[in-house]
């Protein structure tokens, strides 16, 4: 670990013991805290086992356990934005098979991840809301109707900085 490592590593850990302080609950448990720390920096470092654990007693193994338990807590930061492709009925109906192969090829991914260069979290949605609009996609939450293959790939590739 390098310098610069180390003094990122202890500002994160300042960082996520106030977010754990902060806590206003009246019961606060390993989950409550690990729920604040994801809601506010968006994932769980090391670093968030290791206080979480120092914070609510436990051992860095039980708070590692509770954490792996719920698939809703990730533990790699996201992209800096959020793509959804929905498959749900309608949208797979209209072609969102081949909107979600043209955003993988785009986004260099296989499946719910983020592009290689860590610009983009590409997620799977059973609905937008917009189901007439479909096929849909979405970024950071704003829905994009009537995509094609290649306007797919258009906004993919744009959100990485790429050319289409
Ligand atoms: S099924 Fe895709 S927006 Fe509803």
């Amino acid at each position: 670990m390098t310098t610069a490592d180390t003094k990122q590593s202890s500002a994160l850990r300042v960082e996520i013991q106030q977010i754990l302080s902060a806590q206003q609950q009246p019961t606060i448990t390993i989950l409550s805290s690990l729920l604040a720390v994801q809601d506010s920096i968006h994932y769980l470092p090391e670093e968030a086992i290791k206080e979480t654990a120092r914070f609510t007693g436990e051992t860095t193994n039980e708070v590692w356990s509770v954490a792996s338990f719920y698939t809703n807590f990730r533990f790699t930061p996201p992209g800096e934005k959020t793509l959804d492709v929905c498959w749900g009925p309608s949208c797979h109906l209209l072609g969102a098979q081949s909107i979600l192969e043209s955003v993988h090829s785009a986004l260099e991914v296989t499946e719910e991840s983020e592009s290689p260069d860590g610009k983009v979290t590409l997620k799977y949605n059973t609905c937008l809301g917009a189901c007439a609009q479909g096929p849909c996609i979405a970024i950071d939450h704003r829905v994009f109707g009537k995509q094609t293959p290649q306007s797919a790939t258009k906004i993919a590739l744009d959100l990485r900085g790429l050319k289409s």
